[in-house]
């Protein structure tokens, strides 16, 4: 028993999150060579040795990007370290989102010279949502990067978090001489020649005057004033942190593996073991020794001959164990788990066992879909749903061929169960046409792409100008009758439920006044 709770303990399972190009697929190499999963840099690299990761779809080894995320575990001082990485493209969709549904924590990446930027920012908002503990790690400070208070000011003001410098840069950019880390009053130096080499770090005493010989004086002044200035500023406050809170922030610089491994071990000290999650019945424990996940993502396609998916599921109490059997609540059925499987940096692995905090992939031949909840036969709850966030783009679709409609339909709607796209419809109009909404652009090219390679459709596609969509929760009057600004369009879902998809925000304030007694909730849904 005791080897369950001590599995279970030492879980941390967190996901990286940055803007394109801040670093975060160097940081999670990093990561891994620490942990001895990877041997030699390179092999995780997003853009161009993309293959090690997911080369599972042709479109993403035709746009050299990365469209779904990965599950990558490793071990560091006695810990076992599952990231989840998210695509590192600028059109990243809802799986994106919703892979942050399996993390406890996330590690967001800042480039140091560019700050907080959208994408960040977008990701952010979910994390903050779930109230889950966020580090932040300030990136490429070997080159000229902004002001550091600056920065956190930054984070604080445009992302509502407050924040917690570990350690202070000193310099920058050619002047970078390395980090003076708070709690532990040591100054970790920059190597000369950095790349790769360990830092040498060093004891000292701020005031004293011969930091000033090492650093030069004027740094050394510099910093002086810096670290007082932030020891009058706020507390270090660990609940704050575990509570999403208050951001730990950590200077460094990935590429040169410069500051990594304080990082690691301070991010691996302020975190918490696999947190227990919500269901139906109330809180389910994570120590609990019955095995319970749910499904947070389903990637399709892995294998092109076998039309075959995999649905990745976080464990969220207890052990899994191959070949024991399981329940899956949704549809009411008793199963094993087909090929259990984990990536472990560049493989996929199948896996005899697993513990809460482990994310598995199972091959699923249409059972699954996200949000579902998989326990031990004779338990009988559902995790709380993961939640459908609000498209922003939306294109007109219909078959080209229109002998392929019934092609067209099952294709959408399996996609769309899938959870890559939603679709809509217009009201009083057939299924000859539906509206399709996304997060990301790329999912109108997965989807475009899916519909030919997989169901044998062509499509026509046009653009719509929508950019929003609320769910209209109360209505005067029969909601086509509704008076709507003009680019304004009210659709259906296929749940039933009337929407409006709009342009501006400003369409929001339009539409209340235009139509007393209407009522709009925002089209974030949560799944049962
Ligand atoms: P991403 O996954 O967040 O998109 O970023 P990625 O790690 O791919 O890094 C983006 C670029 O920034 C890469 O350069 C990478 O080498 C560089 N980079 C990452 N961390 C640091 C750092 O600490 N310092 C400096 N100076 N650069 C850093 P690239 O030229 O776009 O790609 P590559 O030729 O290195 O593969």
């Amino acid at each position: 028993m005791s080897t369950l709770i001590d599995e279970i303990h030492r879980r941390r399972t967190f996901a990286i999150i940055s803007h394109p190009d801040a670093g975060k697929t160097t940081l999670t190499e990093k990561f891994l060579l620490y942990g001895g999963a990877i041997a030699q840099a390179g092999q995780v690299k997003g853009k161009k040795a993309k293959a090690a990761t997911s080369d599972w779809m042709e479109i993403e080894k035709q746009r050299g990007i990365s469209v779904t995320s990965s599950v990558m575990q490793f071990q560091h001082s006695g810990f076992c370290i599952n990231i989840l990485d998210t695509p590192g493209h600028q059109d990243f969709s809802e799986d994106t989102y919703r892979t942050l549904m399996a993390a406890d924590s996330a590690v967001m990446v800042i480039d140091g010279s560019k700050g907080v930027e959208a994408q960040t920012r977008k990701l952010f908002k979910v994390c903050a949502l779930r109230g889950i503990p966020i580090f932040t790690f300030i990136n490429k400070m070997d080159r000229d990067s902004r002001d550091p208070l600056e920065l956190c000011e930054e984070v604080e003001r445009e992302l509502g978090i407050d924040t917690y410098a570990m350690n202070w840069p000193i310099g920058c950019g050619k002047e970078f001489q390395g980090v003076y880390a708070r709690d532990k009053q040591r100054i970790l130096f920059f190597g000369d020649n950095g790349r790769g080499k360990k830092a040498d770090s060093i004891e000292v005493d701020l005031d004293d005057s011969a930091v000033g010989d090492i650093i030069g004086q004027k740094r050394w002044e510099t910093l002086q004033e810096e670290v007082e200035l932030l020891g009058a500023g706020r507390e270090f406050d660990l609940e704050a942190v575990q509570n999403g809170m208050l951001s730990p922030v950590f200077f460094g610089s990935a590429l040169t593996n410069f500051g990594i491994e304080p990082f690691l071990e301070g991010f691996l000290q302020m975190t918490s073991a696999p947190l227990p999650r919500v269901a139906d019945c109330g809180e389910i424990d994570t120590f609990n020794p019955d095995f319970s996940a749910f499904v947070f993502k389903i990637q399709a396609n892995m294998n092109k001959a076998h039309r075959d998916r995999i649905a990745f599921m976080r464990i969220c109490s207890g052990k899994f164990e191959r070949d024991t059997e399981v329940y899956h609540m949704q549809s009411g059925k008793k199963m094993r788990l087909s090929q259990p499987q984990q990536m472990m940096a560049s493989e996929r692995e199948i896996i005899d066992e697993a513990y809460a905090g482990d994310i598995i992939g199972v091959f699923d031949a249409g059972t699954f879909a996200i949000g579902d909840t998989i326990t031990v036969p004779g338990k009988k709850f559902k995790f709380s749903g993961i939640p459908t966030f609000e498209p922003e783009h939306f294109m007109r679709v219909s078959p080209k061929d229109t002998m392929k409609r019934k092609q067209f339909i099952k294709g959408a709607e399996q996609i769309a169960q899938e959870g890559a796209i939603q679709i809509f419809k217009i009201p009083d109009t057939g299924m000859e046409e539906v509206i399709v909404g996304v997060v990301g652009t790329l999912q109108f090219d997965v989807f475009e792409y899916r519909m030919k390679g997989e169901y044998g459709v062509d499509l026509h596609m046009q653009r719509l100008p929508y950019e929003h969509l609320r769910v209209i929760s109360k209505t005067p009057c029969e909601p086509k009758e509704l008076t709507l600004c003009t680019g304004a369009q009210v659709l259906e879902d296929f749940r039933g439920r009337s929407l409006i998809a709009f342009g501006g925000i400003w369409s929001v304030g339009f539409l209340l006044k235009h139509n007393e007694g209407l009522e709009l909730i925002e089209s974030v849904t949560v799944q049962g």
